[in-house]
């Protein structure tokens, strides 16, 4: 069994890169292929050994609710049209065993404060964030967060999935520098949310994985505003780490920022190209494109 049971979706942002797609619905249902971003973060929890699913919501994030609601009257027509496939792909989206929680983040305090109020439902055990906003696809191989959950089982302390990136984008990201422990894992001495490049400690960027120890809700009690003047999540892990070890974990797999459309729009080609039902048809399609 998973030691880490509860997984925190903070998805309470506008979406505003989005605009006009995200005008009347959450970024976090924009379709990969044919799932909604939310899914897939989701699936790879579940695929964890998750069992409680923590959404922090929005007013404008209703579709969210609805998609892990069970939808009784499609269930019941396609059971009478005996579309038995479509059916269970419904089905799929809550399996049985699986609870989920909405909490209401009434004011877009940021990152941070989103976490903070998942805490009535987290109570007071290690739990995992995952920000739907960045797809992590490691083909067939363990999940990021499987593979984070391994890192936590083995140094028994937060983990933060990283990734290298070019020093110029360090004020897009989190950034976080410390030793080195072995091939894929750091400990964090530094952690400095969106540095201008001139300040970043190093090229290793926060990506949107977590692994936290209850310990960061009194951190983030006290976290006052900062960059943005929004209350960051990584603030509170600065301040958490000068009482526990924290580990940085640059993962195996590929990740796309799908809070960007370019990110969004690879997402969705390599995505289809890996698809059991689209893949040959799009190879196709896209070796025939004109491409000049
Ligand atoms: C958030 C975090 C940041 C992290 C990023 C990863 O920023 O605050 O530390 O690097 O997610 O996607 P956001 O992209 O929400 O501004």
């Amino acid at each position: 069994m998973s030691s880490i049971r509860t997984a925190v979706f903070p998805v309470a942002g506008l979406g505003t890169r989005f605009l006009p797609a995200t005008k009347a619905i959450a970024k976090e249902m924009l379709t990969v292929v044919d799932k909604p971003l939310i899914q897939y973060a989701t699936e790879e929890a579940v695929a964890a050994g998750m069992e409680n699913l923590v959404f922090i919501v929005g007013r404008t994030k209703n579709a969210i609710i609805d998609h892990y609601d069970k939808a009784y009257e499609l269930e019941t027509e396609l059971g009478l049209r005996n579309k038995t496939e479509l059916l269970k792909v419904v089905k799929e989206v809550v399996p049985p065993h699986i609870h989920c929680v909405f909490i209401r983040q009434s004011e877009a305090l940021g990152l941070g404060h989103a976490v903070l109020c998942a805490e009535p439902a987290v109570t007071d055990q290690p739990f995992a964030v995952i920000l739907p906003d960045d797809l992590i696809y490691n083909n067939g191989g363990p999940s990021c967060i499987q593979q984070m959950v391994d890192v936590y089982e083995q140094q028994q302390g937060s983990v933060i999935g990283t990734q290298t990136v070019a020093m110029e984008e360090s004020d897009k990201y989190g950034m976080v520098a410390g030793p080195r422990i072995d091939e894929r894992i750091s400990r964090v001495d530094e952690i400095i949310e969106k540095p201008d490049p001139s300040e970043a400690p190093s090229d290793q960027a926060v990506v949107g994985r977590y692994i936290l120890t209850p310990a960061i809700f009194d951190k983030l009690k006290t976290t006052g505003r900062g960059a943005g003047n929004e209350i960051q999540l990584t603030d509170a892990i600065a301040e958490l780490r000068k009482t526990e070890e924290i580990y940085a974990y640059s993962f195996e797999g590929r990740r796309y920022d799908c809070g960007s459309k370019i990110g969004y729009l690879e997402a969705n080609v390599e995505i289809a190209l890996q698809h059991e039902e689209m893949a040959d048809a799009f190879r196709q399609y896209l070796k025939a494109l004109p491409l000049d």
